[in-house]
C-alpha cells in the first residue's frame, strides 16, 4: 500500500511539471463543469476520498455544494447531493444517464454481457424484460414462495436449537447464506438440503460470490488511470482472473448438468413417462430461449455465455445487499428496544402466536414496513446510485461531457436536514399515515420520491424490488416474533448492550462490526415449525 502511494506521489510531481507547462503556455477552457476542488495531476482527486466514499462525498458537498465534479485518476465524476437535482440528472435527463460505470473487474466476471452493467440497448431490454417477467416480478415471486418458506423455516429452525443450547448465532454469515440460497433455488431449481454434494456445492458457490461482490467493491484505481493499468498495482488482474475461473468453473458445470438432464428427460417424456409437476426454475426458461430459434432471443443473439452471464450477475447482485439491508434493520430493532416492542405487539394482534409471520402478512404490518423503509433511509445497502453520461448533456448551466460518471448519493440526501426532520434518528413513526407528516408518510421506496432512493429510479431501478420487500419484512419480523436477540459484545467494543453501527467500504454498505447475537426462544418454537 505505501508503495503504492509513494509510486503515485511521484507520478504525481512529475506531471504536475508537465501541467504546469501545459497551463502557462496555452489558453484555458470555457468551464463548464460544476465546481471543483483542487486537483492533481494524475491521481486527480483521490487524494480527497477515504474509503467510505459516501462519506468523503459527503463532507465535500458540504464545502462545494449540491453538484460537485471531481477527477478520480483521468474519469471525469459528478456527484449531486440533493432530491431536486436528483431528478434533474435521473428523470428529466434520464436518456443521458442511462448506462453503468463498468470496470475491467466487472467485464471479466460477468463476460461482459451481464444485465446490470450492459449499456442501455436492445440485449439490454431483452435479458431485462425475461428477468423481470420469469423471476422478479410479483407473480413469479410468489411462485418460487415454497423455496422461501423453507429457508426461512431452516434458518429460525437453527436459531431455535441454538437458544436451546444457549449458543451465539452469526448473523453476518447466515443472512447472507440465506439470500444465497434463496436466489440460486429460484434460478437453479430446488435443492434438497439432504443432498450432501449440493450442500457442498451451495456453500462453495456463496464464497465465490463473495469473493467477486467484494472486487467489484474495492474501488480499482486501476481503472481510472492508464499508467496504473500497465503496472498492475494492486494485483488485481490475478484476483479477477482467479475468481473468474472459479466462477465460471461452477456456473458451467451446473448449466450443463441441467443441459445433459433434459436430453435425458426429453427422452424419457417421448417414451411416455412424465412427471413435470414442479414449477419450472430460471435456468429452465433461459435454456428453453436458447432452443427456440423463431423468438426474440435470436435476434439479440442470446447465447449460452449470456446465461453464465446473468447468473453471476444476479447472485452478485442480490445477495449481499438483502442481507445488509436484514442485518442493519435488526441492529437499529435491538437499539431501539420501544420500536421492538411496539412492531411485535402488531405481530401479535394481526398475527397472534399460534403461528409465524409469513410473506402475506406484510401488507397488514404497516409498523414493519415502515422499520424497514427507515433502515432503507439511514443504511441504504448501495449508498450511491452510479451512472455514466453517455452523450454531452446540457443540464442547467452546467455542460456535462459524455463518459462522465455520475454518482447520486443517497445515503448522504437520506441524512440531509433539508428532507427529513430529526434526520439522523431512528423513527420508523415518519413514515406511518397521521404521524411522519403529509412529506414523509406515503412514501415508498420505488423510485418515485428523489429523497428516497434506495433501489433507483428509472429505466435502471433495481427489479429486485418486489423479491427484497417481500423477503426482508418478513424474516425480521419473523425473527423478532420468535426471538430475543442479545448482543455478544465484541473485544472491541466497551459499551454492553448497544450494537456498533459502523459502516464497512465497498460497494455496497455492510456493517463494520459482524452481527453476532444469542437467540433466546419466546415460546417454543420446535413444535409450531415444520421438520
Ligand atoms: C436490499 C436489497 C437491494 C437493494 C438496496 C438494491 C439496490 C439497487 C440499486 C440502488 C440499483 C441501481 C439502480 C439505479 O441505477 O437506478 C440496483 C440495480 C440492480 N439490482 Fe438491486 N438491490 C437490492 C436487491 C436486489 C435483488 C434481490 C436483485 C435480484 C435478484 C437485484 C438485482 C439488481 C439488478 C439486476 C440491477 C441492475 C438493473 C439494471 O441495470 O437494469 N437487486 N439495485
Ligand atoms: C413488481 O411487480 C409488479 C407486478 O408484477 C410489476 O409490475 C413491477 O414491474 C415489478 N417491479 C419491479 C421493479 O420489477
Ligand atoms: C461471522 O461471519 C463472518 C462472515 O462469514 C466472518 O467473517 C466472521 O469472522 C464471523 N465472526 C465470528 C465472530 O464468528
Amino acid at each position: 500500500m505505501a508503495l503504492e502511494l509513494v509510486l503515485l506521489f511521484v507520478m504525481g510531481i512529475i506531471s504536475l511539471l508537465i501541467f504546469t507547462r501545459r497551463v502557462l503556455f496555452h489558453t484555458h477552457r470555457v468551464q463548464h463543469l460544476p465546481p471543483s476542488p483542487f486537483a492533481f495531476p494524475i491521481i486527480g482527486h483521490f487524494h480527497l476520498l477515504s474509503p467510505l466514499i459516501h462519506r468523503s462525498f459527503q463532507s465535500l458537498s458540504l464545502r462545494f455544494g449540491p453538484i460537485f465534479s471531481l477527477r478520480l485518476g483521468s474519469v471525469p465524476c459528478i456527484v449531486v447531493t440533493s432530491a431536486e437535482l436528483a431528478k434533474e440528472f435521473l428523470k428529466t435527463h434520464e436518456l443521458s444517464f442511462v448506462s453503468r460505470v463498468h470496470n475491467t473487474a466487472i467485464e471479466r466476471i460477468t463476460y461482459d454481457s451481464s444485465l446490470a452493467f450492459s449499456p442501455y440497448g436492445a440485449y439490454w431490454k431483452f435479458i431485462k424484460k425475461v428477468t423481470v417477467n420469469e423471476l422478479l416480478s410479483s407473480r413469479s415471486v410468489s411462485k418460487f414462495h415454497s423455496i422461501r418458506a423453507d429457508e426461512y423455516s431452516r434458518l429460525l429452525r437453527l436459531f431455535a436449537e441454538r437458544a436451546k443450547s444457549c449458543l451465539a448465532v452469526n448473523l453476518s454469515e447466515e443472512l447472507p447464506r440465506l439470500c444465497h440460497n434463496v436466489i440460486g433455488q429460484m434460478m437453479l431449481g430446488k435443492y434438497s438440503t439432504a443432498v450432501a454434494s449440493n450442500t457442498e456445492r451451495a456453500e462453495e458457490a456463496r464464497l465465490v460470490v463473495r469473493e467477486a461482490t467484494r472486487i467489484f467493491g474495492e474501488l480499482n484505481l486501476c481503472d481510472f488511470n492508464m499508467v496504473c493499468k500497465k503496472l498492475d498495482l494492486q494485483g488485481f488482474g490475478k484476483r479477477i482472473e482467479d475468481t473468474h475461473v472459479k466462477f465460471d468453473e461452477l456456473v458451467e458445470k451446473v448449466v450443463n448438468e441441467r443441459e445433459q438432464l433434459r436430453i435425458k428427460n426429453n427422452n424419457k417424456i417421448k417414451g411416455g413417462e412424465e412427471d413435470e409437476k414442479e414449477v419450472k426454475d430460471f435456468l429452465s426458461i433461459l435454456l428453453d430461449m436458447l432452443e427456440d430459434e423463431s423468438s426474440e432471443s435470436v435476434e439479440v443473439g442470446f447465447s449460452r455465455v449470456h446465461i453464465k452471464a446473468v447468473i453471476t450477475d444476479l447472485f452478485t447482485a442480490s445477495t449481499d445487499t438483502t442481507a445488509i439491508a436484514m442485518e442493519w434493520a435488526l441492529a437499529e430493532l435491538i437499539n431501539h428496544p420501544t420500536v421492538l416492542e411496539k412492531a411485535r405487539e402488531e405481530i401479535d394482534s394481526v398475527v397472534g402466536n399460534g403461528r409465524i409471520v409469513e410473506e402475506s402478512d406484510c401488507p397488514s404490518l404497516p409498523y414493519i414496513q415502515a422499520i424497514i423503509k427507515e433502515t432503507f433511509r439511514l443504511h441504504p445497502p448501495v449508498p450511491m446510485v452510479a451512472r455514466i453520461s453517455v452523450e454531452d448533456c446540457k443540464v442547467g448551466k452546467y455542460v456535462i461531457p459524455k463518459n462522465t460518471m455520475l454518482f447520486v448519493n443517497n445515503w448522504a440526501i437520506g441524512r440531509d436536514p433539508k428532507n427529513w426532520e430529526k434526520p439522523l434518528e431512528f423513527w420508523p413513526e415518519r413514515f406511518l399515515e397521521h404521524i411522519g407528516g403529509a412529506q414523509t408518510s406515503g412514501m415508498d421506496v420505488r423510485g418515485q420520491h428523489f429523497q428516497y432512493l434506495p433501489f433507483g429510479t428509472g429505466r435502471r431501478i433495481c427489479p429486485g424490488i418486489n423479491l427484497t420487500m417481500k423477503m426482508v419484512p418478513s424474516l425480521v419480523a419473523a425473527m423478532i416474533q420468535c426471538f430475543d436477540w442479545k448482543v455478544i459484545p465484541s473485544k472491541k467494543m466497551n459499551n454492553d448492550d448497544v450494537v456498533q453501527m459502523d459502516e464497512k467500504p465497498g460497494l455496497t454498505t455492510p456493517r463494520a462490526h459482524d452481527l453476532v447475537c444469542s437467540p433466546v426462544a419466546r415460546f417454543n418454537l420446535l413444535n409450531i415449525l415444520k421438520p
